[in-house]
C-alpha cells in the first residue's frame, strides 16, 4: 500500500488542472446516493475523495461531508471545501486505516478506489466502516474494480500527447497489465521526458461473488450490486456495491 501517497499525489500534479472538476459524474453519484440512502440530510463520510468534486457535489446538497484524502489532492479538496454552498464538507489529509472520526455516520462512500493493497487489508476497512464509523442500517457506497474488464485490458499501452488547452502539461504513456492468479490490475504511468520515473497503481479486483465472500463477517452486508450482467462483461470496469451495516 505504500506507493499509494506517491502515485496519487504525483499522478493529482499531471492532472488537477484538467480533471479537478465537477461533472455529470459528480451529479451522478449522489443521485445514487440518494437513490440507495434517500434524500434527506445526511452525515456522509467520504473515503479517498482525490480532489474532492464528488464530496463538494454531495455537500452541496445539503450533507455535512467528512473527506479522508491521503495524498496531497487534499489541497485541491481543501480548495474545493471552502466554496460549498450548501451542507458542509471538511477536508481531512490522513490515512483512512489510521484516522481516528467521530461518528456514527448515515452513509460511508468510497468512489473509485477500493482494492488497495492485500484483502486482509479491505477487511479491516469494511471492518472500520461497519463497527467504527457507519450508525446501524446505515448503508455503504463503494465502487469495486471488475476483473472481467481490467483482464480484457492485458497488455493495452497508451500514448497521450499534451494537450495545455484542456490542463494536460506532460506527453505521458501507460500501460496496463492484470494478474489472474492474484486478480489484480496493475496501471503504470511514465512521463515521456522521465521514462525512468515509472508510477504504477495495483488494483485488487473482485467479481460480486468474492466480494460478497470478501464482506462476510466484517458486519456488512452486500445487497446490491448496480450494473448489468452485459456491461459487467464487456466495459463497465468498476460496479458500484450497495452495503448494508448489519443492525
Ligand atoms: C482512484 S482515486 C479516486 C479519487 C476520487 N474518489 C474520484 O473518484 O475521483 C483513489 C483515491 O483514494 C485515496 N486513497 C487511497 N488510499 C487511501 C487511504 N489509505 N486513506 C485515504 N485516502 C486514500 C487516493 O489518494 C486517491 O485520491
Amino acid at each position: 500500500m505504500d506507493w499509494a501517497k506517491n502515485f496519487y499525489s504525483e499522478t493529482g500534479r499531471w492532472w488537477a488542472k484538467a480533471e479537478a472538476r465537477i461533472g455529470d459524474r459528480d451529479h451522478h453519484r449522489v443521485a445514487q446516493l440518494h437513490e440507495y440512502a434517500g434524500k434527506q440530510p445526511h452525515r456522509v463520510l467520504e473515503l479517498g475523495p482525490g480532489y474532492g468534486t464528488t464530496a463538494a457535489v454531495t455537500a452541496n446538497a445539503g450533507h455535512t461531508v467528512t473527506a479522508v484524502e491521503l495524498s496531497d489532492r487534499a489541497t485541491v479538496a481543501s480548495a474545493f471545501a471552502a466554496e460549498v454552498t450548501g451542507g458542509t464538507m471538511t477536508v481531512i489529509n490522513d490515512d483512512f486505516y489510521a484516522v481516528q472520526l467521530e461518528g456514527p455516520f448515515d452513509v460511508v462512500s468510497y468512489w473509485n478506489g477500493f482494492g488497495i493493497g492485500s484483502d486482509a487489508d479491505q477487511r479491516r476497512l469494511l471492518t472500520r466502516i461497519a463497527a467504527e464509523w457507519l450508525r446501524p442500517g446505515g448503508v455503504a457506497l463503494i465502487d469495486v474494480s471488475n476483473p472481467f474488464v481490467w483482464a480484457s485490458w492485458h497488455g493495452d499501452e497508451e500514448h497521450l500527447m499534451p494537450n495545455p488547452e484542456q490542463g494536460y502539461e506532460h506527453e505521458l504513456y501507460e500501460t496496463t497489465t492484470f494478474d489472474p492468479i492474484t486478480s489484480t490490475a496493475t496501471d503504470t504511468w511514465w512521463r515521456a521526458d522521465l521514462p525512468e520515473e515509472k508510477h504504477s497503481q495495483h488494483l485488487r479486483c473482485y467479481t460480486p461473488a468474492d466480494l460478497a465472500l470478501l464482506v462476510a463477517g466484517t458486519g456488512l452486508t452486500l445487497t446490491t450490486v448496480v450494473g448489468d450482467p452485459a456491461g459487467l462483461l464487456k466495459d463497465q470496469h468498476e460496479y458500484l456495491a450497495v452495503l448494508h451495516h448489519e443492525v
